[in-house]
């Protein structure tokens, strides 16, 4: 086989078969095909796209290029659960001990973040003591017993992925659907998940602008998983703005305890029960979604959901005192109120801005291997649909850093406040099935 005949068949709008986009996907991993080629071959899939079997075959070369955690020795059917990435996310903190807790085993590994969005690792690493690296014996025992654990990725997981992405990256083809799709559900079957469950959200924090291209991305998604005998549902839910109303990550820490209590923002706990009810449903606990959903309800109100965090935090080493007292987390040495400029309702906020704002405050890291500072966030006092009356606190910046022009300059361009009152935000506008 040759790359250039690849390359031009694609071009031409013609489907490949499996050995085709293996020799592409192994031979540039490998270092035998260049990264011009790749390129082309990358930006041929932009403008002609892949159909379902070309995009499963794609998955399926990237799962193959490197390791696979191998989970078959956990009981029960395996779920994971992953969000396309959005601002104020906590919603796996909140998943996991909640689906854990009827007894449906969760394997979690997460990532750290990049950007605008934030990573589940680096907010478990603002509890003191968190072991966020365990060794694949320790994982399994722990799902195994306590039906839960989450760690990071292992450094060879889907290692073509990485290679492409960053390729990608340079070459103006990271938003094409099928690109995306095979690379998010990847990870997924390369972690051993039977089950997985999509928070494919959109908004301006998120990257699908728009409801329609949310939506083929969650059903091209779908589609990979269940040709590839994975059951999956997508989820579309709401990025217009950041999810509750904390940014950052020990206030995220902070923020997903209140919804375990109970005392969670509507949009929160909305997303996280409907995510976690799939969940829950996809492992068998439940029949049907609206009786997971109730259960699932109950547990928390009931106490249960907050003690098996706190398990979750006992098990991997941490120290649970912040659950009953927050101050035990990071706290910020600055804490700078952002005013309103006029009177009105709020009706936008940029959700990328406010997560980008965020990062330049110390939350998140602009290159991969930048510090980050975990008591540095913003806090929304107010959010879509608020009265705010002028001078009136919008919200709160967090941060140890002596300089924050930018992300104050940056910030005031988040909110939009003026005198028509908003529709109320959905919190979930499909499932994709
Ligand atoms: N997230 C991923 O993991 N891959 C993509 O291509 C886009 C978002």
């Amino acid at each position: 086989m040759l790359a250039i005949e690849i390359i031009e068949k694609k071009k031409n709008g013609i489907q490949l078969n499996k050995q085709e986009i293996d020799f592409m996907v192994q031979g540039y991993t490998k270092g035998i095909i260049p990264d011009y080629q790749m390129a082309a071959f990358l930006m041929s899939i932009f403008f002609q796209k892949m159909d379902k079997d070309e995009t499963s075959n794609l998955t399926m070369s990237f799962v193959n290029s490197g390791d696979r955690v191998d989970l078959s020795k956990l009981d029960g059917v395996k779920v994971d659960k992953h969000s396309t990435g959005g601002v104020g996310d906590k919603i796996s903190l909140i998943v996991i001990p909640l689906v854990a807790s009827v007894g449906v085993p969760v394997a979690k590994m997460s990532g750290r973040g990049l950007g605008h969005t934030g990573g589940t690792i680096d907010k478990l690493e603002s509890i003191e003591g968190f072991r966020v690296e365990l060794d694949e014996e320790e994982f399994i025992n722990n799902v195994n017993k306590y039906k839960m654990a989450i760690t990071g990725q292992s450094a060879n997981l889907v290692p073509a992925d990485k290679k492409i992405y960053a390729l990608r990256d340079v070459t103006a083809t990271i938003n094409s659907i099928p690109l995306i799709a095979s690379s998010i559900m990847s990870k997924k079957i390369a972690s051993g998940a039977d089950a997985i469950v999509l928070d494919v959200k959109v908004g301006s924090g998120a990257f699908m602008k728009n409801l329609d291209e949310a939506k083929k991305l969650a059903r091209t998604m779908v589609d990979i998983g269940n040709s590839l005998n994975r059951k999956t549902v997508a989820v579309i839910t709401n990025m217009n703005q950041p999810l509750g109303r904390e940014v950052g990550n020990a206030n995220e820490i902070n923020e997903a305890i209140r919804v375990l209590k109970g005392q969670g923002e509507e949009d929160e706990t909305v997303v996280a029960l409907t995510i976690a009810s799939y969940m829950a449903v996809l492992g068998g606990a439940f029949e049907d979604f609206q009786t997971a959903y109730k259960k699932l309800f109950d547990i928390i109100q009931s106490g249960l959901a907050i003690d098996k965090f706190n398990e979750l935090i006992l098990i991997q080493g941490g120290n649970p005192d912040f659950i009953n007292n927050p101050a035990k987390l990071p706290q910020s040495k600055y804490n700078i109120e952002v005013k309103a400029k006029n009177t009105g309702y709020v009706n936008e906020i940029d959700a990328e801005i406010i997560g980008l704002s965020a990062m330049l405050l110390g939350a998140g890291r602009r290159t991969k291997d930048d510090f980050i500072d975990h008591a540095a966030g913003i806090t929304l006092n107010k959010k879509i649909g608020d009265k705010v009356l002028k001078g009136e606190t919008l919200c709160v910046l967090h941060t140890n850093k002596e300089d924050n022009n930018e992300a104050i300059d940056r910030i005031s361009e988040a909110y939009l406040v003026n005198e028509s009152i908003p529709e109320k935000e959905k919190y979930v506008y499909d499932i994709i099935e």
